[in-house]
């Protein structure tokens, strides 16, 4: 396993709209990507882009709201109405071999390897088998991507 950057924070919001304005008028994110839905995770999702040094990419924020009653986010809001920090989202260089590396470990890998909101294939970790924090795995995305 060899830890790459921190990729993104993931952050619960009962309202993506509400979020938005916030990250730009009170935090004063000048990127902030399209709102899209994440179907297959029952997530409608928005990028903010932090800076970093000299311009290049920061951090980003990945604000995640329900699509609906159904969605496994709905349990989380119902515990913190006002939404709050999810998960965070570290790349690695291999998923298939960092996978294999958690399972050896016995970390519980939940679900299948699949395909995250940047496109690039995707694990989340249990948090109990990680400090209490629920850690999403996600191959480092190529250039141009
Ligand atoms: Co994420």
């Amino acid at each position: 396993m060899r830890l790459g950057r921190l990729n993104h924070i993931g952050v619960a919001t009962p309202s993506i709209e509400a979020s938005i304005a916030h990250y730009r008028d009170v935090m004063g994110a000048t990127k902030i990507h399209t709102p899209f839905d994440l179907e297959a995770q029952g997530v409608k999702v928005c990028f903010v882009d932090t800076r970093g040094e000299n311009g290049t990419n920061g951090t980003q924020i990945e604000l995640i709201e329900p699509l609906g009653p159904d969605s496994p986010l709905s349990n989380f809001l119902e515990k913190s109405p006002l939404g709050g920090q999810h998960h965070v989202c570290f790349e690695v260089p291999d998923i298939e071999a960092a996978r294999a590396e958690f399972e050896a470990q016995g970390k519980r890998v939940l679900g299948p390897t699949r395909i995250g909101a940047h496109g690039t294939p995707i694990f989340f970790v249990h948090p109990k088998d990680m400090g209490g924090i629920l850690t999403e795995i996600l191959e480092t995305p190529k250039e141009g991507h």
